[in-house]
């Protein structure tokens, strides 16, 4: 299998790269120009396509002739960034090919997910106070997942919960909502994350889904188990 992965340099997108290695499976990775350094002790083991993920030549040139593409999708800045990388993932990606996004709980395709009142207020005043630096555009995110919803190609939006780095902990475990008791303790290890990412990539059940994981090892996963 190829696969390219779009933000490979960043913390997700290494633990993607290393799991898709160990699978077997060749990779070409797309990141900005001063991060290819951080893929350096991967050597021939990986193609690269420098430059940001945003532009359109780049993603193109990228995804040829993939049967899985795995983006990180991020909302630096308030230009598109990750609107612009969707769109150009799913315009020039293979018809048949596996589209796997990353993003976090508070997008939302049907409305039926249920926050907490702490998770909404974090969000609005978190999402104002980055959006007034011009550091991060959340809203930009939501239109980029709008726009995978909307599209009739072969993809999955995994929305990650709250992050922590250690160890493998296994596949995380997943549902259609926030809000399902399953996934009250909030909290996945980011190696985890970049494994389900890669799980994805070869499950059917998951086409045309938007799973919410957690840890399946966390007090909520265990007890509802
Ligand atoms: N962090 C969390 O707590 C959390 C929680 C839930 C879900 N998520 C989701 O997990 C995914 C990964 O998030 P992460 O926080 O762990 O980050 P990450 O994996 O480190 O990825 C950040 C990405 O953004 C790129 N980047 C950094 N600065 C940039 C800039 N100024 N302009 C353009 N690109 C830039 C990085 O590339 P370089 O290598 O070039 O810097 C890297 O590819 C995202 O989809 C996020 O929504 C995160």
């Amino acid at each position: 299998m190829k696969v390219c992965i779009v933000g490979a340099s960043g913390k997700l997108g290494r633990y993607m790269l290393k799991h898709c290695l160990d699978r077997g499976y060749s990779v070409v990775g797309v990141c900005r120009p001063q991060s290819t350094e951080k893929l350096a002790h991967f050597g021939d083991g990986i193609e690269l396509v420098p430059g940001r993920t945003s532009d359109r030549d780049v993603i193109r040139r990228a995804v040829a002739g993939c049967d899985g593409v795995l983006t990180v999708l991020v909302p630096w800045g308030v230009n598109g960034y990750s609107s612009g990388t969707a769109q150009a993932v799913l315009d020039y990606s293979e018809e048949r090919a596996r589209l796997v996004f990353s993003c976090g709980w508070h997008i939302t395709r049907d409305g039926r997910d249920e926050y907490s009142s702490v998770f909404l207020a974090i969000l609005k005043v978190g999402g104002w106070i980055a959006r007034m630096l011009r550091f991060v555009d959340i809203n930009d995110q939501v239109e980029a997942c709008r726009r995978v919803f909307r599209s009739n190609k072969r993809w999955t939006v995994v929305r990650g919960s709250d992050i922590e780095e250690g160890e493998s902990e296994g596949l995380p475990i997943w549902r259609e909502h926030v809000g399902d008791p399953a996934l009250k303790s909030n909290r996945t290890r980011r190696t985890d994350f970049g494994l389900f990412m890669v799980h994805a990539l070869t499950n059917d059940a998951l086409i045309r889904k938007a799973p919410a994981i957690v840890s399946c090892k966390s007090p909520s996963a265990l007890a509802d188990a």
